[in-house]
């Protein structure tokens, strides 16, 4: 009997989901035979498992899928905190997710996503399902492994907004403030903001103080630098709101009129300083377009390990890197963590070696 692969992507997409599904397809193939594996397509994250939306796939399906951004099973966020809540649709996820995988005769489930799509594999598996959960994200905050894939395909594309930026900063004596995605964390913002020359990087891991910023742009300016650069994480807050909860800071934002700190750190260095202030928001271009080489091959890797866990019957595990050897992790272990930047993390202590404030 062949071994019936399901494979889902949930969450927001990112460079190298496709990647990663032929990376599993190809080595489970070679693995086990075309005859000795049957893969599953489940449409649209857990949606699809909840609703049945299944494909079985033929090797062809894999191919030329390499390059391709997105995700050719289709993506969802089907919030793990409404998982066990049963809604006006009157279904219960979980019991429906089970009974798909009961009705498609699966093996073992493959989920592809972040903390969100971990925590629900987390589930599963402890309702008795066979799960292997692999790590993707731009933003680079899942707990237990070293990077994610999609974050340096970001990073890439996040460093090559930064550099266009330089030249029109430049040429017009402008402050230019670009926010970088990444939810809580400050990876995105950190990795590209150092390779894109960013003079100032403000990340959630760091809390701002708007004076500082102002003061940094300003000693830039009788340095003789007409410009200056800021790469703000999207996540950001100062430190003042670092002392409220996520639900206080919301609301104070909200009643004050404001929605990022990206732009209320653009008013405060236009107000402060005089200096001509732009905002730029590159926003999902960060998730689009064909992942990096890197990312190809750490797909292609995390794919590959997953599919050597299928031959172990190893399940509950998520794929992980650590210390450059690609390994697993129990899910149980991970789910439900996030992992933040440290604050002597050695990349951070880099930055500040050669002078970039971090607006603290
Ligand atoms: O988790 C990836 C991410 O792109 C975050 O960086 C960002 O905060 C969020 O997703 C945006 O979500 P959505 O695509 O649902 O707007």
């Amino acid at each position: 009997m062949a071994r019936r692969v399901g494979i889902l992507t949930s969450g927001g997409d990112c460079p190298g989901l496709n990647a990663t599904i032929r990376g599993v397809a190809k080595a489970c193939y070679q693995k086990f035979g075309k005859d000795g594996v049957e893969i599953i397509g489940i449409q649209d994250g857990y949606s699809g498992l909840i609703n049945n939306q299944c494909k079985l796939m033929s090797p062809a399906d894999f191919s030329g899928i390499l390059t391709q951004g997105g995700t050719i099973f289709g993506t969802k966020r089907t919030p793990y905190k409404m998982m066990q809540v049963i809604e006006e649709d009157n279904i219960n996820k979980v019991k429906a997710m089970k009974q798909t995988y009961k009705k498609q005769k699966l093996d073992c489930l493959l989920t592809l996503g972040g903390n969100g799509t971990h925590k629900t594999a987390n589930l599963l598996s402890s309702e008795g399902l066979n799960v292997i959960g692999l790590p993707k994200t731009i933003d680079n905050d899942i707990w237990g492994t070293d990077v994610t894939f999609g974050f340096h395909s970001a990073v890439d594309i996040a460093t090559d907004v930064i550099d266009r930026l330089h030249t029109t900063a430049n040429s017009h004596g402008r402050t230019l403030v670009v926010e970088i995605m990444g939810n809580k964390a400050g990876w995105l913002t950190l990795y590209s903001g150092i390779a894109g020359g960013a003079d100032i990087i403000v990340i959630p891991e760091i809390p701002f103080n708007i004076n500082k910023i102002c003061k940094a742009v300003e000693k830039r300016a009788k340095r003789g630098s007409a410009f200056s650069i800021l790469a703000v994480a999207e996540g950001a807050f100062d430190e003042d709101e670092a002392k409220l909860k996520k639900k206080e800071r919301a609301r104070k934002r909200a009643e004050a009129g404001e929605t990022t700190a990206t732009n209320r750190i653009a008013k405060a260095i236009e107000q402060n300083t005089g200096f001509e202030t732009r905002v730029c928001v590159p926003g999902h271009m960060l998730r689009g377009g064909s992942p990096s080489a890197y990312d190809r091959v750490l797909a292609t890797k995390f794919g590959c390990h997953a599919a050597n866990l299928i031959e172990q019957d190893k399940y509950g595990y998520a794929v992980a890197m650590k210390n450059n050897i690609v390994t697993e992790n129990r899910l149980e272990d991970v789910a439900g963590k996030t992992k933040f930047v440290p604050v002597d993390d050695q990349l951070i202590k880099t930055a500040r070696d050669i002078g970039i404030s971090f607006g603290n």
